[in-house]
C-alpha cells in the first residue's frame, strides 16, 4: 500500500510540475502578437504600434508617471517644435510684415488742419495706470514666453550655454508669476471700459468709412471707442481668458482630474493663442505710437489735442463738450 502512494505522489509530483511548465509558458502568447517585449531585436516602433503605451511599473501613488511613451506625445512634440514655430513665425512676422508696409503707404496719420494746441482730457490716471499694467505685464509675459517657444533655436547659438539656461529659469519664474499681475489688469480694463464697448449706429458708419485709414479721409464718426477698438477689446477679452485658463492648466498641472492628453492640448492652445495675440497687440501698438500722430499722448499724460481728438472722436468731443468738458490751453513751448 505504501508503495502504491509513493508511486501516486511521483505522479501527482510531475503532473504538477507539467502542469507549470504548460501554464509557464504562455506568456508570450498572451501578448496581441508574435512581439515579444523582452527579446532584444525588438524595436521601440514595433512595440509602440502593439501596445500604443509604453508603460512600466512604480510605488508612487500617480499612475500616470508610470507611462514612459506614448504616440501622442510624440504628435504633441512635433507640433511644439515644429508647427507653433511657423504658426508663431508666419503671423508675427507676417503682422509686422503687414504693419510696414502699411506704413510706406499711408505714412502717420497726421492731425487735420494741425494741432489746436488746447487738449481735454481722454485718459484718467487710473485707466492709464490699469492700462500700463497690462501693457507692461503682457511685453514681459509675451517676450518670455517666445524665449520658451523659440530661445533654443534663436538665442542658444549667440549665448554661452550656462548664461542662457539661467536667464531661461529667470524668465520661466517671471513668466509663471507675472501671469497674475496681467489676469488684474485685463480685469480691470474689463470692468472699465465694458460700458464704452457695445456696438453702436456709429460703429456701423466707422466700419463703412474704413475707419478713416485711407489716404485723403481722416473722418469717421466715433464715440469714445471707435468700431476697430471695439473689435480689438472683444479680442483682447476672448484670448486673454483663453490665455488665463490654459496657463493655469499649466501652473497647476493634472489638477480636476486631467491627463496627460489634456496637459498637451492645454500646452499648444496656450502657445497658438499667444502667437495670435501678440500679432494682434503689435498692430495696436503700432496705431498707438507709429501710426497716428497725437494718439501716444492718451496713454502718455493722459490729455490730447482737441483737433485729435476731433478727427478721430468727434461723437466724443461732442459729449464731452456737452458734459461742460472744457479743453485747456497747452503752454506754447
Ligand atoms: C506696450 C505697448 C502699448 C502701447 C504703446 C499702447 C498704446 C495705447 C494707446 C496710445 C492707447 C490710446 C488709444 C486711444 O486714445 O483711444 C491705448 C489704448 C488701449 N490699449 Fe494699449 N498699448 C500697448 C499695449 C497694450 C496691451 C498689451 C493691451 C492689452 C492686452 C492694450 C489694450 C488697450 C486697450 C483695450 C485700449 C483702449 C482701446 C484701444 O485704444 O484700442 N494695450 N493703448
Amino acid at each position: 500500500m505504501a508503495k502504491v502512494f509513493a508511486h501516486l505522489r511521483t505522479i501527482a509530483g510531475a503532473l504538477a510540475l507539467a502542469f507549470v511548465v504548460v501554464t509557464a509558458q504562455p506568456s508570450a502568447a498572451q501578448q496581441p502578437s508574435s512581439v515579444n517585449p523582452t527579446a532584444d531585436a525588438v524595436k521601440e516602433q514595433q512595440l509602440l504600434q502593439k501596445f500604443k503605451m509604453i508603460q512600466g511599473l512604480g510605488t508612487i501613488p500617480d499612475t500616470k508617471s508610470y507611462v514612459l511613451e506614448h504616440p501622442a506625445g510624440r504628435e504633441w512634440r512635433e507640433f511644439r517644435t515644429v508647427t507653433l514655430k511657423w504658426i508663431g513665425g508666419i503671423s508675427i512676422l507676417g503682422m509686422l510684415a503687414l504693419l510696414a508696409i502699411f506704413y510706406l503707404w499711408r505714412g502717420s496719420i497726421k492731425i487735420e488742419g494741425g494741432r489746436s494746441g488746447r487738449t481735454i482730457l481722454r485718459f484718467n490716471g487710473f485707466e492709464r495706470f490699469v492700462h500700463w499694467l497690462t501693457a507692461t505685464s503682457f511685453v514681459i509675459l509675451g517676450l518670455t514666453g517666445l524665449n520658451i517657444s523659440f530661445g533654443r533655436r534663436l538665442l542658444l547659438p549667440l549665448m554661452d550655454p550656462q548664461a542662457f539656461s539661467t536667464a531661461s529659469e529667470w524668465a520661466k519664474y517671471t513668466h509663471n508669476y507675472l501671469s497674475f499681475a496681467f489676469i488684474i489688469g485685463v480685469v480691470l480694463m474689463f470692468l472699465m471700459w465694458l460700458g464704452q464697448n457695445f456696438p453702436t449706429a456709429a460703429d456701423v458708419e466707422w466700419l463703412k468709412a474704413g475707419g478713416g485709414m485711407g489716404k485723403g479721409h481722416t473722418n469717421a464718426p466715433a464715440h469714445k471707442f471707435n468700431a476697430g477698438q471695439k473689435i480689438l477689446f472683444w479680442l483682447i477679452v476672448l484670448a486673454s481668458t483663453a490665455m488665463i485658463i490654459s496657463g493655469f492648466m499649466l501652473l497647476f498641472p493634472f489638477y480636476y482630474g486631467l491627463g496627460v492628453g489634456d496637459m498637451e492640448l492645454a500646452e499648444i492652445f496656450h502657445g497658438v493663442v499667444a502667437m495670435l495675440f501678440i500679432a494682434l497687440i503689435l498692430a495696436h501698438i503700432y496705431l498707438g505710437t507709429l501710426g497716428e500722430e497725437g494718439a501716444f499722448e492718451a496713454m502718455g499724460t493722459g490729455d490730447v489735442d482737441v483737433n485729435w481728438a476731433k478727427d478721430h472722436y468727434n461723437l466724443w468731443v461732442e459729449e464731452e463738450s456737452g458734459r461742460g468738458a472744457s479743453a485747456r490751453t497747452q503752454p506754447a513751448e
